[in-house]
């Protein structure tokens, strides 16, 4: 189990050169996904569909070798799955028939979690099962907070509703994000169960908060999440991704008890590594955008990454996921440059010479 590079550095190894994996790395940027989801019809069929799921999730690590795989589905597919109407629309993103009040939240249903999220189960396993040994399966759930901004806007943009309903109705907001951490909880204890090496906590909008509130709807249901997932399943690291935290970042880490932090595409390596209240694994944080523009100046952008975090637990990833218009093969050449990086220096990487194997 250990001989996994990525689990090895949410173990507190530094390795060089660091695993990498992309966030969205399955996805419209290669001509294989897109020739697939025209097959499937919609998206949510595509992400429900073991059989298509497993496929889409193999193959950027079949075309460009990662060290980590991440299972395809969305974070929606959990609300949807207690009963939250969604679709995906051509060019718009997701939308949600948004939850207006308790009664609608009191629409939704625990008890259908376990039936609608068997077929992402089914993935999971399947994907195990064809992966080669070294490579990590990351399973994931959005993080509460960004999953009740859907939930409550019904579609992404400003969460303008959500962060008006935080002030105005903040039990209903509690109420959402609650139930979002309960179930949670299950959904990714089943995808560990199913197979999944770690699990990564996605929350894209949690810069939206101020101090108090981050500290209540991003850290207290992360704790949670965390501290219930290590009860059941004490050896699976967890990775989170608060995104846009800035300094908040800081409480996150020393507070949540997660084994990785994915660092987004502003956060100063350096600088956090630094100011870090505990040790953690540091993932990211390149670019997306540079990566969809290439030439030297991303030659240099990853090095420049891989090297600022020699000797230290890293996983080299973005700062945001791929956008639709990566040219594959700037993605080829990131990987490439990444794995023909001549030796760290050894004062700059004290576990070069013994790590790498
Ligand atoms: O490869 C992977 O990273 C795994 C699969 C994955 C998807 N979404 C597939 C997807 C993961 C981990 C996500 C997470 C996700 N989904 C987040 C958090 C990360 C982030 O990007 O901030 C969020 C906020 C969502 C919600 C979501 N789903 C949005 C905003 C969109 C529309 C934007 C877009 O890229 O189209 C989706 C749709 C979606 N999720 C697609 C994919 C591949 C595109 C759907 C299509 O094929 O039309």
């Amino acid at each position: 189990m250990i001989d996994r590079p990525v689990l090895q550095v949410l173990a507190g190894e530094a390795i060089w050169p660091p695993p990498v994996w992309l966030m969205r790395q399955a996805g419209r940027y290669l001509p294989e996904y897109r020739k697939l989801r025209a097959t499937a019809g919609n998206f949510i069929a595509l992400s429900t569909t073991p059989a298509m799921a497993t496929e889409v999730t193999l193959q950027p690590v079949r075309r460009f070798g990662m060290d980590a795989a991440i299972l395809f589905s969305d974070i929606l597919i959990l609300p949807w799955a207690l009963g939250q109407k969604l679709r995906y629309a051509e060019g718009e993103g997701p939308l949600m028939e948004r939850i207006e009040d308790v009664a609608g939240l009191d629409a939704l249903d625990l008890n259908r979690l376990k039936p609608g999220t068997e077929s992402v189960m089914e993935t999971v396993s399947r994907v195990r099962a064809d992966l080669p040994p070294r490579c990590t399966l990351i399973g994931f759930a959005g993080s509460p907070f960004t999953v009740a901004c859907y939930m409550l806007d019904g579609k992404g943009g400003n969460f303008a509703r959500t962060m008006q309903l935080i002030y105005s109705d903040p039990g209903l907001v509690a109420a959402v994000i609650e139930l979002v951490t309960t179930a949670t909880v299950d959904y990714l204890s089943w995808q560990i169960e199913a197979g999944a090496d770690c699990v990564m906590l996605f929350d894209s909008w949690a810069g939206l908060l101020p101090p108090d509130l981050f500290r209540a709807h991003v850290i207290h249901p992360t704790v949670r999440i965390v501290d219930a997932l290590q009860a059941r399943h004490p050896d699976v690291p967890i990775i989170g991704f608060p995104r846009l935290a800035g300094l908040m970042a800081l409480p996150y880490i020393a507070e949540t008890g997660i084994a990785g932090f994915g660092m987004d595409t502003g956060t100063d390596a350096p600088t956090l590594a630094r100011l870090l209240p505990r040790k953690v694994a540091l993932q990211g944080n390149l670019d997306p955008l540079l990566l969809r523009a290439g030439g030297v100046s991303l030659d240099h952008a990853v090095e420049r990454i891989a090297r600022e975090m020699a000797g230290m637990p890293h996983i080299f990833n973005l700062g945001h996921g791929i956008v639709p218009e990566t040219p594959p093969e700037h993605v080829a050449t990131l990987i490439e440059r990444l794995r023909s990086l001549e030796p760290a220096p050894l004062e700059e990487s004290p576990r070069a010479a013994t790590s790498g194997s």
